[in-house]
């Protein structure tokens, strides 16, 4: 079984996004196009020869013949070991983890995250480091412009491997080691929290509910919730991945995680609820009929975090993205740490943490993390939470209504317009950049404009600068809005526009985000004249 060279030739558009490539299935599936990316991924790191990767993914459609795929092509470009979830399940944070754990060269996971999976929805391929991280923007861009050069790729024409049990094999002399995806991605969490601590909440009668959303972390979450910590049986629904997510968005949010919402808005709720994403890497935390926005959940984790063992001796720093509201500037400064505030994706955290600065990060799109992994992670959010409660012995109202009585409430809300007209959408972002310098100073729907930019970001561990990360404005008294467009939409161009607005009065804390936002909503469409350019002024996603 020879390895094998392919002619290839160059694929239009395999541009690594926020996290990865992420695309249609059927264009992953067509001819030469995951080839050309994984071969461009082993050029662009130098080669793979007597290299140790991990591979895993998300369970999505297409995750096993990717993975044969890759393994051959591994094989092919000399590699030594591959490191593999049985099942070709890895959650983002365990394979995060595993690379670390294992000093492996960097790891390829399988996963469109929160996107929908399938034949006819999304596929991606994401390259992580040996910190465990994603892959920094220096390496996606060596890796983009390899697949515009591209010219041959290696594969093994060996038989596929059985990757749905534990255990060691070969293939053309490189080595194949299927593990248990979450033994020792659980074995760490126990070594981080207070397990005795969760048992004695779970034997005083606490009830909590956690959606898989049929995705990835079902078996994380049966093995660490039901089976270390206790939790009834059943406590996980949509616990066993599908390959489609059952036909629905693995996203944790309250449109998508809709069963769960209801559930924790109805009388007799669980005391706790959460859901996490496609990968694993997303959280998304409720209370008895409360919802906690990720930004405040960021802002009250970063608060107590001194109540679980890891995290006894204080936090060294913490980072949220641009667009993630500022509650949690307010506990560093309270705490006497440096706050960082970094450009949209989980990428940007890596040096930080790599260098000690900072200990807790996150992002308003669902996602925190500590300097545990290098990637966000789902489950160790709900274990900290958990873990914050059987000390504090309130329920998560009590504990969100003190947070904002002490710190204030900052109103946050994001209005996601999917599937835009791309190029509306950058005709609309070119024109608000035209009118950035002008805006200081004049007023909108009541609202003095004190500073209005485009972000960059100059790197304080490595000094790389990233530009175009979003038009930030912002207002005086506190309010701010940020408009960037994703990059991690599948179809046309997907518009973000993130509200914000303090309230310090404990009087005030009381109202619906979209209430207290109102004027902000108003005065961030006149100002990018949203329905003139795209045609609607109503979002379809609201978080
Ligand atoms: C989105 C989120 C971003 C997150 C990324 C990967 O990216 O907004 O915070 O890091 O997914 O999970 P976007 O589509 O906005 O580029
Ligand atoms: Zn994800």
């Amino acid at each position: 079984m020879p390895a094998v060279t392919h002619p290839t030739q160059p694929i239009e558009g395999q541009k690594p996004g926020t996290s990865g490539l992420r695309k249609k299935t059927q264009v992953f599936i067509g001819k030469h196009y995951l080839q050309n990316f994984v071969q461009s991924i082993f050029d662009a790191i130098g080669g793979a020869r007597g290299k140790t990767f991990v591979l895993g993914g998300d369970g999505r459609y297409f995750n096993d013949r990717a993975a044969q795929l890759i393994l051959k092509m591994a094989a092919a470009n000399g590699a030594a070991r591959v490191i593999v979830g049985q099942g070709t399940l890895l959650s983002t944070p365990a394979a995060s983890h595993l690379i670390r754990q294992r000093g492996a060269e960097g790891g390829i996971i399988l996963s469109a995250s929160h996107n929908p999976g399938g034949p006819t929805a999304d596929f991606g391929v994401k390259y992580n480091i040996a910190n465990g991280g994603p892959a920094p923007e220096a390496l996606t861009e060596a890796i983009h412009s390899r697949t515009r050069a591209i010219t041959q790729y290696h594969i093994s024409d060996g038989p596929n491997v059985d990757l749905s049990v534990p255990g060691k094999t070969a293939l053309e002399g490189m080595q194949i080691e299927v593990v248990d995806p979450v033994a020792e991605y659980a074995v760490l969490m126990e070594s981080l929290f207070d397990f005795d601590a969760i048992r004695a909440l779970v034997a005083g009668g606490f009830r909590m509910r956690f959606d898989a959303m049929h995705a990835v972390t079902g078996p994380y979450a049966q093995e660490i919730l039901e089976r270390r910590l206790g939790m009834a049986p059943g406590t996980v629904i949509h616990g066993t991945p599908q390959t489609d997510f059952g036909g629905l968005h693995p996203d944790p949010n309250p449109t998508w995680a809709s069963t769960l919402m209801a559930e924790m808005m109805a009388p007799e709720s669980p005391d706790f609820g959460a859901a996490s994403d496609g990968d694993g890497d997303r959280n998304m935390v409720l209370g008895r009929g409360i919802y906690v926005s990720p930004s405040d959940s960021l802002a009250v984790l970063a608060a107590n975090a001194h109540l679980a063992p890891a995290y006894r001796a204080g936090l060294k720093g913490v980072a949220r993205s641009m667009p993630t509201s500022t509650a949690v500037d307010r506990v560093a400064k309270d705490l006497g740490i440096d706050c960082y505030e970094t450009p949209t994706g989980w990428k940007f955290f890596g040096n930080l943490l790599d260098a000690g600065r900072v200990t807790i990060c996150g992002e308003e799109s669902f996602g925190t993390g500590s300097d545990h992994v290098r990637e966000k992670d789902g489950l160790w959010a709900v274990l900290l939470w958990l873990n914050i409660l059987a000390v504090r012995g309130e329920g998560v109202d009590k504990i969100l209504a003190a947070h904002w009585a002490r710190y204030g409430r900052t109103y946050y809300s994001r209005h996601d317009f999917e599937a835009i007209p791309t190029e509306d959408a950058h005709q609309m972002m070119s024109e608000l950049h035209a009118d950035l310098p002008t805006l200081p100073g004049t007023e909108v729907e009541g609202l003095r404009i004190a500073e209005a930019e485009d972000f960059a970001y100059t790197d304080p561990v490595d000094g790389s600068v990233s530009r175009g990360q979003g038009v930030r404005i912002l207002f005086e008294g506190g309010a701010r809005i940020v408009l960037r467009l994703s990059g991690t939409g599948t179809e046309g161009a997907t518009l973000r526009l993130y509200l914000e607005r303090f309230e310090p009065d404990p009087a005030h804390h009381g109202l619906d985000p979209q209430e207290a936002l109102a004027p902000v909503i108003r005065a961030a469409h006149e100002l990018a004249a949203i329905r003139h350019h795209i045609g609607r002024d109503q979002p379809n996603v609201i978080t």
